[in-house]
């Protein structure tokens, strides 16, 4: 199947090569050279897009690797190629100020799940995840063995749930639902589910653990 990444940077760049390991084809979008270097770094399971609305083209779903201010410039760009496609948002609601600094872009308590699904036309099917570990730990943590670890994910949409958990596994990972979007800032940084890296029997137990 064939799944967009609009964002290839330091997050996005390890899923693209993660879901194009385990079968996946892709089409890549960025803001300047990231996406070509990658698709040519990945060779034939990915193509570089013209733009992020061509990045859509065919694909079942988009990943919006992208940093949280610039995601709802991108959603406005794309809205209306997301009718029917699954979502996925790994975003934290974080920035780097002047004084290099990493401050929070929301108020403490809302998440960036909550305020994206505003965001997003309806029709659209969003899941929030791939966002819950480090790029390092992301990449280290695939098709482990024996046992795979697991990734966590939030959804309100029965569809966005089983197709986000194809991508996770196609990923080398074990998918667990926490639950809807409102458990979003469990995954997010500061959250109780955030850079763990556990296997399943750890993760049903951590989820019920609060
Ligand atoms: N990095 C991590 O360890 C990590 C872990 C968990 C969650 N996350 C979350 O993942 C998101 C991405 O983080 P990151 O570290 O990957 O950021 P990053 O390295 O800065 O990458 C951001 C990517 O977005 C692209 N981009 C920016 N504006 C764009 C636009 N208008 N259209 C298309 N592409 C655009 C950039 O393109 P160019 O490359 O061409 O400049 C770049 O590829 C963040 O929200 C972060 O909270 C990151």
């Amino acid at each position: 199947m064939t799944t967009a990444i609009i964002g290839t940077g330091g997050l996005g760049s390890v899923i693209a090569r993660q879901l194009a390991s385990g079968g996946e084809t892709l089409r890549l979008s960025s803001a300047n050279q990231s996406a070509g270097t990658l698709a040519a770094q990945i060779g034939r399971a990915a193509v570089v897009a013209v733009d992020n609305r061509d990045a859509l083209q065919g694909t079942d779903a988009v990943v919006l690797a992208l940093r949280f201010a610039a995601l709802k410039g991108v959603i406005d760009e794309i809205a209306d190629s997301l009718t029917d496609k699954l979502v996925v948002i790994p975003s934290n609601p974080l920035a780097t100020d002047a004084q290099g600094n990493v401050v929070r872009l929301l108020p403490t308590g809302q998440s960036s799940g909550e305020v994206v699904a505003e965001w997003l036309p309806t029709g659209a099917h969003l899941a929030m995840a791939f966002g819950t570990l480090s790029a390092d730990l992301l990449e280290s943590s695939s098709n482990r063995s024996p046992e795979r670890a697991v990734l966590f994910y939030v959804t309100d949409d029965d569809r966005a749930g089983k197709q986000v958990e194809r991508l996770i596994r196609t990923a080398g990972f074990e998918p667990v639902k926490v639950g809807g979007i409102e458990q979003s800032g469990r995954l997010e940084v500061g959250g109780d589910l955030h850079d763990l890296v556990v296997g399943p029997t750890e993760a049903q137990s951590l989820i019920g653990g609060t």
